[in-house]
């Protein structure tokens, strides 16, 4: 069993679609995946509750048919940062407490598991607490998508030290173009893969900007899965 905490350099960076084209590759090469967003901000309310988009593609494209509070204990409506939104709801949000939501999640047993952070590295859990220490107690290597953008070396460069000081492993790295006017793509490229090559950090693909990607349609979903492989 391998289980990752995938991060991205900022919110869009692509961690939802290449969440969901890890978990697909998982799958179409034979394997069984679990996919968990632990807190999730920005949902719709249904008429089976709240739903976040993300969630509900970590559920899609897991194995078996785990109820959707498996993949995602909190789920909270405003699209804002989930300790605000978590505030908002009355919910006091620790560590401790989010691990503690996330049982189900964990005692999961699928080859291949994916838990998606939200928004980067940093992002609060309360006034002193953040989703990095969530990591860093459950042990987890990292897996970075870097949203190719302007501003994305300095923001990847950062953010893997940050991962590092904490004493965690960075298992691999997404170059992800979800700019398609990006000017000078290749030398940003260029850069961050000697840069990661330096650190003996494996890249795990690199995803060209798809203007008609639709990641609920597992055909069009595998246009991203073909791009990429779970480190080794
Ligand atoms: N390579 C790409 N080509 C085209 N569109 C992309 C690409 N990567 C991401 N996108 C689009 O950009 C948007 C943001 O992507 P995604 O939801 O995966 O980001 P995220 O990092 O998970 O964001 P959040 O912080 O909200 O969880 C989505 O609409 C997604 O389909
Ligand atoms: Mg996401």
């Amino acid at each position: 069993m391998k289980r990752y905490f995938l991060t991205g350099t900022d919110t869009d960076a692509g961690k939802t679609l290449i969440s969901a084209a890890l978990l697909q590759r998982a799958v179409l090469d034979g394997h069984t995946s679990f996919g968990l967003k632990p807190i999730a901000s920005g949902s719709d309310v249904t008429e089976v509750g709240l739903r976040n988009r993300d969630a509900l593609l970590h559920q899609k494209y897991s194995s078996g048919n785990l109820g959707y509070e498996v993949h995602n204990p909190i789920t909270l409506k405003p699209a804002i940062a989930p300790h605000i939104a978590a505030q908002e709801a009355g919910l006091s949000l620790t560590c401790s407490s989010l691990i503690e939501s996330c049982e189900n999640g964990l005692i999961q047993t699928a080859d291949y598991q994916l838990i998606e952070g939200a928004g980067g590295w940093l992002v609060p859990l309360n006034d002193k607490e953040t989703l990095a220490d969530f990591t860093a107690t459950l042990d987890l290597p990292v897996i970075l998508v870097i949203g190719l953008k302007l501003g994305c070396i300095n923001h990847a460069c950062l953010t893997v030290e940050a991962i590092q000081q904490r004493g965690l492993t960075v298992a691999g790295w997404v170059a992800n173009s979800v700019d398609p006017d990006m000017e000078a793509q290749q030398d940003n490229l260029r850069y961050l893969t000697q840069w990661f090559n330096q650190r003996d950090i494996q890249s795990l693909g690199t995803v060209p900007h798809i203007a008609s990607i639709d990641p609920f349609d597992e055909d069009s979903l595998k246009q991203v899965s073909d791009c990429l492989h779970w480190p080794d």
